[in-house]
């Protein structure tokens, strides 16, 4: 369970999240949605604790991340924008520093079968440096797995993926929320979101201007039955963006 209660994050002169206010509940694939600079990214990183908040509060699982880090991190899987690795570790050595620093005893297993997952078995032994970016995508998201995360995190996890492993992400997706993990997803691809997230979110300028299901936004931009695509512009882009 995700619970984030008046959410702010100030940057100088700008908000660049306001006040913002979301339940995200076990099982749930919830889709953030928002123009280029509207504060997803900002919000993930409070989320992963990677940012301080200015205001408000984030519960993963009832822990409070500012004052129960630890506790939150250990229930969580961040999957950030732009993998940060480390070029000269293999693949399995960066999967065995990840399961260090979660504790794990006797990892072994685990990182093969996730290795193997993600398409990477062949490559476990390669260095780092030597994997082209969807392959670093790839072995982040892996690592992020390790420790069985209840709340997962993500940041675009299509961007530069091809279409297998765009596959195998929405396959796994759905099949960790089948299993009660709670998945929280920015993304511009508006079709994976239609595939997969039971609600959505649409923040603009930092405000959480539309919340619910496709079904939901569509009746609120008067848009009944269409692709979210025009809804997002109508909600986004005020009615000149429709045609
Ligand atoms: N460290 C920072 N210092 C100052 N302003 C920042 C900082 N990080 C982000 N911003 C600003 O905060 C706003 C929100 O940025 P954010 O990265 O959260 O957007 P986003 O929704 O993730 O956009 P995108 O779709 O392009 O990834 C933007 O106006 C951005 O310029
Ligand atoms: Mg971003």
């Amino acid at each position: 369970m995700i619970k984030l209660t008046n959410l702010t994050k100030v940057y100088g002169k700008l908000t660049a999240v306001n006040s913002i206010n979301l339940t995200v509940q076990p099982g749930e694939v919830f889709g953030f949605l928002g123009p280029n600079g509207a504060g997803k990214t900002t919000t993930i990183k409070m989320m992963a604790g990677l940012l301080q908040p200015t205001a408000g509060s984030i519960e993963i699982c009832g822990f409070d991340v500012q004052n129960n880090a630890l506790a939150a991190k250990a229930v969580t899987g961040f999957i950030p924008d732009r993998p940060y690795l480390y070029d000269k570790l293999t693949a399995e050595e960066f999967m065995a520093f990840v399961s260090r620093l979660y504790s794990m005893q006797d990892p072994s297993k685990r990182i093969s079968e996730l290795l193997a997952l993600f398409g990477l078995a062949d490559w476990s032994n390669e260095l780092v440096e030597n994997f082209s970016h969807g392959m670093k995508q790839r072995l982040v998201m892996a690592s992020s797995l390790l420790h069985e995360p209840k709340v997962l995190v993500v940041d675009e996890p299509m961007v530069g993926l091809d279409p297998r492993g765009a596959r195998l992400v929405k396959d796994l997706f759905k099949d960790l929320a089948s299993r009660g993990v709670t998945i929280f997803m920015s993304t511009h691809t508006l079709e994976i979101v239609e595939a997969m997230c039971s609600r959505v979110a649409i923040i603009n300028k930092g405000d959480i201007i539309a919340e619910g299901s496709v079904e939901e936004l569509g009746r609120l931009a008067r848009m009944e039955n269409s692709h979210l695509e025009p809804i997002f512009l109508k909600l986004t882009g005020g009615d000149e963006a429709i045609e």
